[in-house]
């Protein structure tokens, strides 16, 4: 647990010092796996939503300046949202010394390499799609044991369900407003 009280008081500063500890606030200045991952969620859904509406809608569609679309560097347009979240994803993971790690999956991606990648995931994608709920586990991979946790992305507005509807690489075309699409996994590494 000292650890994640570590990465989490150096990274994620000020956010995580006002919420819960390092040093002050709550008290034991400890954050559990699952604290540690819903803190997580709430900067990568944060920083997605703010991309999306500062800079994606509002080129896109009320200046109408500049499009977002999928094949970004040929066309030269802006990337997707969830193609930003990849990126940085990306860039984390690139950091072998990163105590976490994060991913946008779904068990109907569009991107192949947005497929679940584990059995857990698998099982963790299935859960959060069924009850459009969080889904926290514990798993062991390569020998080494993490926190998983599993946040639902909904659909929450036509044009996500339209794209993923008419996508020609989509494997699912009968989404609606407000089902999941996906699923937000994080995952944070234990001590031994
Ligand atoms: C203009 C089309 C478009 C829109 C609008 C769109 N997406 Fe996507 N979405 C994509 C593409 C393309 C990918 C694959 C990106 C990649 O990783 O290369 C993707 C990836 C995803 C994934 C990862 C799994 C997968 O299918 O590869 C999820 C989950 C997702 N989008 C949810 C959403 C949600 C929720 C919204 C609305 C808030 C949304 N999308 C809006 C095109 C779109």
């Amino acid at each position: 647990m000292k650890r994640i009280e570590k990465v989490a008081c150096v990274s994620l500063g000020l956010f995580v010092l006002a919420s819960s500890g390092c040093g002050g606030g709550r008290g034991d200045g400890k954050l559990t796996p699952q604290e540690m991952t819903d803190t997580l969620f709430a900067v990568i859904s944060a920083n997605r939503e703010a991309y999306a509406s500062a800079v994606v809608d509002r080129l896109q569609y009320q200046e109408q300046l500049i499009e977002a679309k999928e094949h970004f560097r040929e066309d030269k347009a802006l990337p997707l949202p969830a193609q930003m979240l990849r990126m940085s994803a990306e860039t984390i993971s690139q950091n072998k010394d990163a105590l976490f790690s994060y991913a946008l999956l779904s068990p109907w991606p569009i991107n192949k390499q947005n497929g679940p990648r584990t059995e857990s995931e698998t099982v963790g994608l299935r859960i959060v799609a069924e009850t459009g709920k969080s889904h926290y586990a514990d798993e062991t991979i390569g020998g080494k044991k993490y926190f998983s946790a599993y946040y639902p992305d909904k659909g929450v507005v036509e044009a996500c369900v339209k794209c993923h509807n008419d996508h020609p690489d989509s494997r699912r075309k009968d989404f609606r407003v407000g089902d999941v699409l996906g699923g937000i996994v994080i995952r944070v590494r234990l001590d031994e």
